[in-house]
């Protein structure tokens, strides 16, 4: 297998799609909005949960993905009819945008809320191979949230063990597998931090996996706006235990090779971990 990495001239991934232009949301959503939509630089801050006067996603859904990053994202590494897929869709943001924008879109969940997304585990999906011209996908972070009684959900290993990688290396394999050569993938995740336990770098530890098999296109910082972040009694016990709450989600941005070579979570930590985890041998 070619070794990508260490190339000295990597091949160009061709950037999929220009703006379109518009940069406010389609009819039937514009409203004025409060803040920057198009965004110009790798910090993103968003106004607001949803853009425009109608809700992408459902509101009230813990854990649901800033419609503004996937509109950005789909603005800028799609074009209309490509075909946007989102394996972990939750309340169904990524649905409702790349519907606005004009993309064909697919979305898959453990535990579906919405009859437009269909039940799988997104290591295994109803989906032929190099379908997908964009993936995006915003995955548990660790076991902070319950998102569903289901044994398999992602959301139920915690980032402290392997376990949690190694199914996110599986989840990132069947991107890679349903992505066109030269897709593009998002990926929205954030580190942790549990007190009395310790940091968890998600961010750093996924971006080795995807390493493997993906061109790193960008990395954008989005700014978080978790209530939590303004609670005192969270702040206090970030500043008594001197550690941080998390401020910022990353956004990952990958392209899968042209000749569509490599696969996630090949070498790195977790080469020949998966075995050994299944014997037991680690928990
Ligand atoms: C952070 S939420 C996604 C939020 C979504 N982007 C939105 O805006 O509502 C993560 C989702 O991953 C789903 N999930 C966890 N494990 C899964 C698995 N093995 N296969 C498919 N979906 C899974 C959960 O059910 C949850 O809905």
């Amino acid at each position: 297998m070619a070794d990508f990495t260490r190339k000295k001239n990597p091949p160009k991934i061709s950037r999929p799609a220009k703006p379109s232009g518009r940069r406010q949301p389609p009819p039937g959503n514009g409203e004025a909005l409060s803040g920057p939509l198009f965004m110009h630089t790798t910090l993103w801050d968003y106004p607001s949960q949803n853009y425009g006067g109608s809700k992408q996603g459902q509101t009230g859904f813990a854990g649901a993905t800033p419609s503004y990053v996937i509109w950005n994202l789909l603005e800028r590494y799609s074009r209309p009819g490509d075909l946007v897929v989102d394996p972990m869709a939750g309340s169904g943001t990524t649905l409702d945008v790349a519907r606005d924008l004009g993309r064909k879109a697919l979305a898959y969940d453990i535990s579906p809320r919405r009859s437009d997304i269909f039940r799988a585990d997104c290591r295994q999906l109803p989906l032929e191979s190099a379908k997908a011209h964009l993936v995006f996908v915003d995955p548990p972070y660790s076991d902070h949230l319950d998102y569903s009684d289901d044994p398999r959900c992602i959301g139920k290993l915690s980032a402290a063990g392997d376990a949690y990688y190694l199914a996110m290396r599986d989840a990132l394999r069947e991107i890679h597998r349903v992505l066109r050569p030269g897709g593009i993938l998002g990926l929205y995740v954030a580190d942790s931090f549990v007190k009395g336990s310790g940091f968890y770098p998600i961010g750093f530890e996924l971006f080795s996996i995807m390493r493997e098999s993906f061109v790193p296109v960008d990395i954008v910082a989005v700014c978080r706006h978790n209530r939590n972040l303004n609670m005192g009694n969270y702040r206090r016990a970030a500043a008594e235990g001197n550690f941080f709450l998390r401020g910022f989600n990353y956004l990952f941005i990958m392209a899968k090779k042209p000749d569509g070579a490599g696969e996630p979570g090949t070498g790195g930590r977790l080469a020949g971990k998966a075995k050994e985890w299944q014997r037991g041998k680690k928990k």
